[in-house]
């Protein structure tokens, strides 16, 4: 019954789903509409996972009578990777979501691979172009899955430091080479070329572990902090691999669901590397940050410490304030008492903007997501471009948690490690506030001479304690006015 099942349903579920997936990644380019973009594309892949799983009741299951086994295992792997997904999204904390999105590629690569496992291992390929094609799916998935699990581990904290030796990079293209010779000996082997020492399922299985030895070597030299930029060029390779596959399986859904991701990880790689102003292959081949030392002599004086209650009051009584964000405002979990504080601000007459600097944090959007889980207006929010002019005539700048994405090295240090990179004009201000915990530095491990600045005071403390005092501050003069 189920074999006549028409075509044109499982059609009309991959055309859905192409459409659904294109429609949600644009309405994600604002964040007024992400969140909808995102429900939107994730119907999408409820369309193109019900395509998938039509297609198994096409197969007549009284000449392949294994494909009924093979529903009860579609079904056993939608229930668990469905209701662990579940669980997951809704505990991670905002601070671990790149750890997520890395193991999550990881597993869109994986699953592209074996992909190309099951083709190969089953001698499914017609032609050699089709196995060229399953074989750089099985190679770019490979990499992408035991790369994106060193690149979780980095970000989890569990590998902790860059494993660098010496002639590694030659190592690693010595291991691609091979990969690639493993590569060439299946297509001959496929070609019916004899005498090549072992079976053709063992040199899959060789090409398999290459592959994935590649990934891991590819990835431990890379200091923890570039991971993210590392995680986007895995979310392209995923894409690539799933595009392929797509290809070979000639599933028009993970065709375009597979190019959108490759070309948006793509997209997202050379963002994030411009607004860091360094080289993708500066990201994969230097450890950045680690080398960093301050030019002896380069910057003069002391930080000024003053209390929270005093920038408090200082804010409450000033025209404009602008406010930019950074990692350390995510790692506080401080967005909603930010946000308090604000309101007191604007409840007083006090202009008030958020200024976003591309990189700020640790993955790109993370403080416009912290700012709108806090409820904070977008009409609030603005990027780096359209704010920067405005800090010249700004009363106040506060920093909170944030580092190297105000550090004026970067336009004036040449040998500074993040000279060139566009930053926030945080020094232009009247006043300038730096919310930290001490003399922690940035991810670039650079010394920020705004610190030292006369027109910057620093208030140290946790963001959210910190901030705790500010609301007190400035209720408290409420309270004394009446
Ligand atoms: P950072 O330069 O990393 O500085 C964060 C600061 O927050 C630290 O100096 C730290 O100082 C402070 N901090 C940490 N925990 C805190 C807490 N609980 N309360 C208060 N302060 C706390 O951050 P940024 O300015 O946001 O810059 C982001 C950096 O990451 C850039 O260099 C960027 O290139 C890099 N990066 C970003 C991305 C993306 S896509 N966002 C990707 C790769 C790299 P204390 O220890 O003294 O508190």
């Amino acid at each position: 019954m189920f074999t006549q099942l028409p075509q044109v349903v499982i059609g009309a579920a991959d055309l859905c789903a192409a459409f659904l997936f294109m429609f949600g990644l644009k309405r994600m380019s604002s964040p007024a509409t992400a969140p909808s973009g995102i429900r939107v594309a994730g119907l999408g892949m409820i369309a193109a996972v019900l395509a998938s799983f039509l297609y198994l009741f096409t197969v007549d299951t009284a000449a392949q009578p294994h494909m009924i086994l093979n529903v009860g295992l579609a079904v056993a792997a939608l229930l668990i990777g469905g209701i662990g997904a579940w669980v997951i999204g809704r505990r991670v904390a905002m601070t671990a979501m790149p750890q997520m999105v890395a193991i999550y590629n990881g597993m869109g690569g994986g699953a592209a691979g074996s992909i190309a496992a099951v083709e190969l291992f089953g001698g499914h390929s017609q032609g050699v172009t089709q196995l060229v094609v399953t074989l750089l799916g099985g190679l770019i998935g490979a990499v992408s899955l035991s790369g994106s699990v060193v690149a979780w581990a980095k970000l989890d904290g569990i590998v902790k430091q860059p494993l660098r030796v010496a002639g590694q990079q030659f190592a690693n293209a010595v291991v691609m080479v091979v990969t690639l010779g493993v590569a060439g000996v299946i297509v001959a082997s496929s070609l019916g070329v004899e005498g090549l020492l072992l079976t053709t399922p063992t040199w899959i299985w060789i090409f398999f572990a290459c592959a994935l030895l590649f990934g891991v070597l590819m990835t431990l030299p890379i200091g923890g902090a570039d991971m993210p930029v590392v995680i986007s060029i895995y979310n392209a390779f995923t894409g690539l691999a799933v595009g392929l596959e797509g290809f070979v399986l000639q599933n028009p859904a993970l065709m375009i669901a597979g190019m959108e991701v490759g070309a948006a990880g793509l997209l997202l790689t050379v963002i994030m590397a411009k607004a860091m102003n360094r080289s993708i292959a500066n990201v994969l081949f230097t450890n950045f940050g680690a080398a960093a030392k301050p030019k002896a002599g380069a910057i003069k004086g002391s930080e000024r410490p003053t209390e929270a209650s005093d920038a408090a009051i200082k804010m409450r009584y000033a025209s404009s304030v602008i406010i930019i964000p950074g990692y350390g405002l995510a790692a506080a979990h401080a967005q909603q008492k930010l946000y308090e504080f604000v309101k007191l601000l604007l409840a007083a007459n006090v202009s008030v903007k958020f200024a976003i600097h591309p990189v700020a944090g640790r993955m790109p959007g993370q403080m416009d997501v912290l700012l709108a889980e806090a409820g904070v207006p977008y009409d609030m929010i603005f990027q780096l471009d359209d704010i920067n002019d405005d800090f010249a005539t700004a009363d106040v700048a506060m920093v909170i948690g944030a580092n190297d994405v105000v550090n004026p090295a970067a336009r004036t240090d040449k040998s500074s490690p993040i000279f060139g990179m566009p930053i926030l004009n945080a020094d232009k201000a009247k006043q300038v506030y730096v919310i930290k915990r001490g003399q922690g530095k940035g991810y670039s491990g650079i010394v920020n001479a705004l610190f030292y600045a006369p027109n910057c005071n620093m208030v140290y403390g946790d963001a959210q304690a910190v901030l705790v005092k500010m609301i007190e501050a400035v209720r408290g003069l409420g309270a004394a006015a009446a």
